[in-house]
């Protein structure tokens, strides 16, 4: 039976599997060890199902029946064709706009979730850009468990419209996301919330790890030079980085890709950090990005993500929104993958490090795409005119006519 503990990632000070998330003597974030060796192997992996729930026992859930599943993960690794051709790499992408709620933030809310049902709990919260929120909305709908979600204001329409239907009670912020953390933070401490990525986080993190797992499957063992990931907290590619290091301890992999961070220049307090190689991460007050998912100025994993990046050799970069727009149509276009501007932004620093030549030509990079272009609608709607015509063939003759002469 696999046994769940918790262990400070800054004193190694050791806690029981409970809810809790920061180290009573030193302040600093906890983690989950799991004590029972893995089963997992190449060949054990190939009859399992073919969602993150294949990884059960690197998973932080001690009861399979209890598992929160609309069948996340699993998802994707695309050959991209045209764009390694024009970027002179040779491109993937790992396609996490397919998962249940469009992006890749299903991982997280599902483990979160399932958690929620082993401690008995009957409401979920979060605070959230919007992703989480329509994640956690789902995962609690499914779970019949009431859902409260924190949300800074100004977040796309698309992603309230997909919270409001999973019926999640929403509580909006006059502010930015730090605002809204703040407040959530002091909400769980005041009225005993369980805020899944405050008070569960040990937990909730680890479901985003299975992105490495699914990469070394799927690349058939032999990994890429380079992964880029989105970071807003810095949670994300922190997780990949930890399940990239359990496959390798496992013997299942030799070395680790070197990861680089991907921020929008409006939100950039990781890569101005890392510029200057320090772990003092200056918060942003006020972000200023279309890539709404990615605005969070103050990373609580931030620090952690910059260990990350220095201990493999990777870099972080940024785009600025143009960047960004650019890299959502080129990949649209050019892959048939719509993605929202937190996604894309790989795309965008991919392109500006192979510019720079820090990515050389001929390398192999596997972008994360984490969030789906149905939830952003508005950046290629807005100069949308489509040729208008009668519903008639001579009105169809001449317009199509006039336009292509
Ligand atoms: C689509 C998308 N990609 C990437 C991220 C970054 O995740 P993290 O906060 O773990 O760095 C987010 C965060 O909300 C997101 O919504
Ligand atoms: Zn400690």
């Amino acid at each position: 039976m696999k046994r769940l503990e918790l262990k400070c990632r800054e004193c190694s000070a050791w806690y029981p599997a409970e809810r809790i998330f920061i180290c009573e003597k030193c302040l600093a974030p906890l983690e989950v060890v799991y004590s029972e060796e893995s089963t997992i192997t190449k060949e054990t992996l190939e009859s399992r199902v073919k969602s993150m729930w294949r990884y059960f026992e690197l998973l932080p859930v001690e009861d399979k029946t209890k598992i929160v599943d609309l069948g996340t993960g699993y998802t994707p690794l695309i050959r991209a064709e045209r764009l390694s051709e024009k970027l002179g790499i040779d491109l993937f992408l790992k396609n996490d706009t397919v998962n249940p709620t469009l992006s890749f933030k299903d991982r997280p809310s599902s483990v979160a979730v399932t958690k929620a049902v082993e401690f008995g709990d009957n409401d979920v919260c979060c605070v959230s850009t919007g992703n989480l929120a329509a994640s956690v909305a789902a995962h609690a709908a499914h779970a019949g468990l009431n859902a409260y979600v924190i949300t800074p204001e100004n977040i796309e329409k698309e992603k309230f419209a997909q919270i409001i239907a999973y019926g999640a009670k929403i509580i909006t912020v006059e502010g930015t996301y730090d605002d809204a953390n703040r407040l959530a933070a002091i909400a769980s401490l005041r009225l005993g919330w369980n805020i899944v990525n405050i008070t569960t986080r040990p937990y909730y993190v680890e479901g985003s790890k299975t992105i490495a797992y699914e990469i070394c499957e799927q690349m058939n063992w032999n990994l890429p030079d380079y992964v880029v990931v989105p970071c807003a907290s810095g949670a994300l590619l922190r997780s990949i980085h930890r399940g990239f290091k359990q496959f390798k301890d496992k013997g299942l992999i030799e070395s680790i890709p070197r990861l680089i961070g991907a921020q929008a220049s409006g939100c950039s307090p990781l890569v101005n950090a890392f510029r200057k190689r320090s772990f003092e991460i200056e918060p942003v007050r006020y972000p200023k990005t279309i890539a709404k998912s990615i605005a969070i100025g103050d990373p609580a994993d931030g620090k952690y993500a910059i260990l990350s990046i220095m201990e493999t050799d990777g870099c972080m970069e940024e785009a600025s929104d143009e960047e960004i727009v650019d890299a959502t149509k080129l990949l649209a276009s050019k892959e048939g993958i719509f993605a929202e501007p937190a996604g894309s932004v790989t795309i965008a620093v991919t392109k500006k490090l192979i510019d720079l030549g820090f990515i050389e030509k001929g390398s192999s990079v596997v972008c994360c795409v984490t969030g789906n272009g149905m939830k952003a609608q508005e950046l290629v709607l807005h100069n949308f005119s489509p040729l208008r015509v009668k519903p008639e063939i001579e009105s169809f003759e001449k317009k199509i006519n006039s336009r292509v002469n």
